[in-house]
């Protein structure tokens, strides 16, 4: 089942990736603007970062600084990572992953448009990050999160890789009730990002729900 859905997502956001969608679509741009990206920052990054894919800003929440190491879990086409990019600055550096093919070669191909030299996309899944222990400051992830099957596994990798006081921001969707049963047996649901969101009403060890769009989590000791 896992291979099936990790196949699926793989399908969707690689068509996705080889779309003509970007910021220059006043759709994709009001869509981002309405999940709380400035038109100033929608501006600041390659247009085609920008496919309408995100549910919240959470560089705006984690607030990386200079020379910090930034780490996005499903990156797409890069936007988060190369607003990321800005704020650590040339000491610093903004980290995609994502498992899909096409998105990492989007990303790239913007990185190298738009002239980055901090920023690096490894293509793999989120439940098994290729970076070392305790080498990352922040954490960020976009609409991401509902999509892996294994979440567990996502938020052990998260507190793997995270410095001790490391700070972590995720914007997803989540549920405020249950699903009806043909909706969450959906792959169509799934990979539209509703079928494996985390319900609301389900907590984790370390997490805190802070509001019913955009959850946050701190992870404040690491082990
Ligand atoms: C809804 S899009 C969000 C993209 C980006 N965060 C944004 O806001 O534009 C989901 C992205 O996560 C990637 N993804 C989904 N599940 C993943 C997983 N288990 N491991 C790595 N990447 C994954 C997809 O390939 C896709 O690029």
């Amino acid at each position: 089942m896992t291979e099936e859905i990790l196949d699926s997502v793989r399908s969707k956001y690689g068509a996705v990736a080889e779309s003509t969608l970007s910021n220059n679509d006043a759709g994709v741009k009001a869509v981002a603007e309405a999940f709380g990206y400035s038109a100033e920052e929608l501006t600041s990054i390659p247009a085609e970062a920008n496919m309408g894919l995100s549910c919240g800003n959470p560089t705006a929440t984690v607030h990386p600084r200079p020379g910090e190491v930034v780490v996005d879990l499903g990156s797409g086409g890069g936007l988060d990572v190369f607003l990321a990019a800005k704020m650590v600055g040339p000491e610093g550096k903004a980290i995609g992953i994502d498992m899909t093919p096409a998105m990492i070669e989007r990303a790239r191909a913007n990185a190298e448009a738009g002239g980055y030299t901090n920023v690096e996309f490894h293509q793999s899944t989120i439940d098994n990050v290729p970076l070392p222990d305790a080498s990352v400051d922040c954490v960020i992830s976009n609409c991401v999160l509902n999509l892996a099957p294994d979440k567990s596994a996502v938020f052990r990798e998260i507190t793997r890789i995270l410095k001790p006081g490391g700070r972590l921001a995720v914007s997803d969707i989540a549920l405020k009730g249950e699903l009806p049963e043909a909706i969450a047996k959906s792959m169509a649901a799934y990979v539209g990002c509703i079928g494996g969101a985390i319900s609301l009403m389900t907590t984790a060890p370390g997490c805190w729900l802070l509001d019913s769009n955009m959850w946050r989590s701190w992870i404040a000791a690491q082990t």
